[in-house]
């Protein structure tokens, strides 16, 4: 397995591999490496024979510093994980590498960046769309894969992939989670271990919709309260948005679900009274489906 750490480096071997016949997929991580990221290289393996992984802790998509500066960083442990999954190469550039002295030009896409995660974390998506950008175009990948984790994330790069006509087809990967449901994510070790156990609420809040769908609810307003209250049973939770928007335009739901809707939740995790842990946003979502009624009236 390779490692390269400058864009020009990289640029050079993506030249060869295509020159050579070769398909690459990029699959971009900010490292603590998890099953969830692996999982996108097989994905990533089953639709290119050259897989890259970048590993970028990207300073512009953190409005937070503290959250940027508590960021697990475990290269080495990440490049182990990296050889056995079997990727290629490894890009791992350093900040000034991706920002050269001076940068100043952003990707903004516009409406899809703004509500759920944009409207909490100001900036967030024009950090995540510029580096992704930086990265297509260091890799010059066929194929790029990123998880259904971050919904609105993948949303928001399928919008820039089409909008900037960049010739990467963009894979989306179904979410990995823990025995208990928990979606695997890097921030899952900073839960303190009383929050860890009550994060499961919000797999079981989407659990708690899809049931009321398929038991026939309609309304958005009652399938978020059961949302709320199911969260509510968990003490430490506090809740950052719950909310049904259509899964392509990310557009508010409509008040009497006819089509599929994105139920998308962030929700924050205190530490215990006493312990000295911060707080850890996480988030989670699942698309459901109100399929007509059987036994509703046939055409
Ligand atoms: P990161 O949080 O490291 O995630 C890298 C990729 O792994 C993303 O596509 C994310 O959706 C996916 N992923 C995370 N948890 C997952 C899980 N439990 N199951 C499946 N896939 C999962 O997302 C980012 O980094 C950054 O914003 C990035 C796109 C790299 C730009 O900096």
């Amino acid at each position: 397995m390779d490692l390269l750490h400058t864009t020009r480096a990289l640029q050079r071997r993506a030249d060869v591999e295509r020159g050579a016949g070769h398909r690459l997929a990029l699959v971009p991580t900010m490292g603590a490496l998890h099953a969830g990221h692996l999982s996108l290289v097989e994905e990533a393996r089953r639709r290119a024979d050259r897989v890259w992984l970048s590993i970028f802790v990207n300073p512009t998509q953190f409005n937070d510093s503290k959250d940027l500066a508590k960021y697990p960083r475990t290269l080495e442990e990440d490049l182990g994980k990296c050889r056995q999954a079997g990727v290629d190469l490894v890009f791992a550039p350093t900040a000034a590498e991706m920002y050269p002295e001076g940068a100043q030009t952003c990707v903004d896409v516009g409406e899809l960046a703004h509500p759920l995660c944009g409207a909490t974390r100001p900036g967030h998506f024009s950090g995540v769309t510029t580096v992704v950008a930086k990265l297509f175009l260091a890799a010059k990948p066929h194929v790029a894969v990123f998880g259904e984790k971050d919904f609105q994330q993948l949303a928001v790069i399928r919008r820039m992939t089409r909008d900037l006509l960049f010739d990467v087809e963009v894979v989306g990967a179904p979410t990995v989670r823990e025995s208990d449901g928990l979606a695997l994510s890097s921030r899952n070790v900073n839960l303190d271990p009383e929050a860890r156990r009550q994060a499961t609420v919000l797999v079981r809040s989407l659990e708690t919709a899809e049931r009321a769908i398929v038991a026939g609810e309609r309304s958005a307003a009652a399938l978020l309260h059961g949302v709320e209250r199911e969260i509510g049973k968990a003490p430490l939770a506090q809740i950052d948005y719950a909310q049904l928007r259509h899964p392509e335009s990310l557009e508010p739901a409509p008040a009497v679900l006819e089509g599929p809707v994105l139920l998308a939740l962030a929700v924050v995790f205190h530490s215990p009274e006493g312990a000295d842990g911060a707080s850890v946003r996480l988030i989670d979502n699942r698309i459901l489906d109100p399929k007509p009624l059987s036994g509703g009236i046939s055409p």
